[in-house]
């Protein structure tokens, strides 16, 4: 009796999967179909099929991590190629993956990207670049917000790449910044400079701005983090030290502004960074890019590469900063007087939550 009542049941089941097999693989594909436009849909590969079908021209985009700059980046790609014709989920299908700040996580998800056939892969921050780059040696790779592609190894020249990658770098002029500090301040004499040591765009920067302290006889004095974790213990060390930090365009930093102007606000020093973002988390004063502009830039040319250009042959675009950026709750807070000739073509941040005290 019992045996025969199992029987029943497991051939019930059965039966029951196999009448409703065709009606639960409909849906799955359906509901595949109406979320082409998701960001979150990694798990399935494009088949040939969905692309000659609606020919939709496939970008894969990795960014680095989530902090202010990056997102205003991420925003004016897409919005850039929108306004060109490429909206997502119409004309473009776009993918995009955030590391999180994880270098591991870079790798992953640079296979996953490039398991969907793209037509061209983006990467926003030196970092992303690098390991789509490493990675991909055909499909073309649209650098967004490189500072230093050179340096990075991801082009021969600016002028002519020579390989599968172009895009937009983000310069900041450093004499200049340095410039300021010694205008603003006249009496320090040590200038600290803090970065990121695994980010070859902030080193680069960070070179620089060591030679241009000298230059200006000031003393520089140097630390590098290898991530956030450690920014604490070292900005104390770092921020005991000078009169004042200078921080290069450097993506760990950016995304921990708040732990560093924590240790430099009782130390009752400025910092100043290299982008506006930075400035409205707490900085000092900086001089910085417009981060949503470069966001547009890399779009156009984005749109060149679909269009046909070679990415050997396409000289990088490179946007200077030129607009100073001033804080003007934290100079008042450290009790630092701003020159006037210096605020007059400035830009007054309005400072966010955790960077306004
Ligand atoms: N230029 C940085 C890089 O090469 C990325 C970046 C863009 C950035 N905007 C920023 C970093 C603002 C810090 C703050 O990786």
């Amino acid at each position: 009796m019992k045996i025969d009542i199992k029987k029943i049941v497991i051939g019930l089941v059965i039966l029951g999967l196999v009448i409703s097999f065709p009606f639960l693989f409909n849906n799955a594909k359906q509901g595949k179909d109406t979320d082409a436009t998701s960001k979150g849909d990694t798990t399935e590969t494009a088949s040939d099929d969905d692309k000659s079908e609606d020919e939709q021209v496939q970008i894969g985009i990795l960014q680095l991590v989530s902090h202010p700059a990056l997102d205003a980046i991420a925003q004016g790609i897409y919005d850039g190629l929108a306004e060109a014709g490429y909206k997502n989920g119409e004309k473009a299908s776009i993918d995009l993956e955030n590391a999180q700040g994880d270098q591991g996580n870079l790798a992953t998800m640079t296979q996953t990207l490039i398991a969907k056939d793209p037509d061209v892969l983006v990467g926003i921050t030196t970092p992303a670049a690098q390991t789509l780059a490493n990675a991909e040696k055909t499909t073309p790779v649209i650098m967004s917000a490189v500072t230093y592609p050179e340096e990075a190894g991801l082009v021969a020249s600016e002028n002519k790449p020579g390989g599968n990658v172009t895009g937009v770098s983000d310069r900041t002029p450093v004499k200049e910044q340095i410039a300021q500090i010694k205008e603003v301040l006249p009496d320090a004499e040590t200038i600290g400079v803090l970065y990121t040591a695994s980010e070859d765009n902030a080193a680069t920067q960070a070179k620089e701005a060591e030679q241009a302290i000298e230059e200006l006889g000031l003393k520089s004095e140097t630390k590098t983090v290898s991530n956030t974790t450690d920014l604490q213990q070292i900005s104390e060390q770092l921020a005991s030290q000078v009169d004042a930090i200078y921080v290069p365009i450097d993506n760990g930093i950016a995304s921990a502004m708040v732990t560093l102007v924590n240790v430099t606000d009782s130390y009752k020093i400025p910092v100043f960074p290299s982008a506006d973002t930075m400035v409205k988390d707490g900085g000092f004063m900086g001089l910085g890019v417009d981060q949503y502009g470069v966001g547009k830039q890399t779009a156009e040319v984005i749109v060149d590469i679909l269009k046909g250009e070679k990415p050997s042959d396409y000289p990088i675009k490179i946007t200077t900063a030129t607009t100073t950026y001033v804080n003007e709750e934290k100079a008042k807070e450290l009790g630092i007087t701003i020159p006037d000739d210096l605020l007059k073509d400035a830009e007054i941040v309005v400072p966010s939550e955790e960077g306004g005290n």
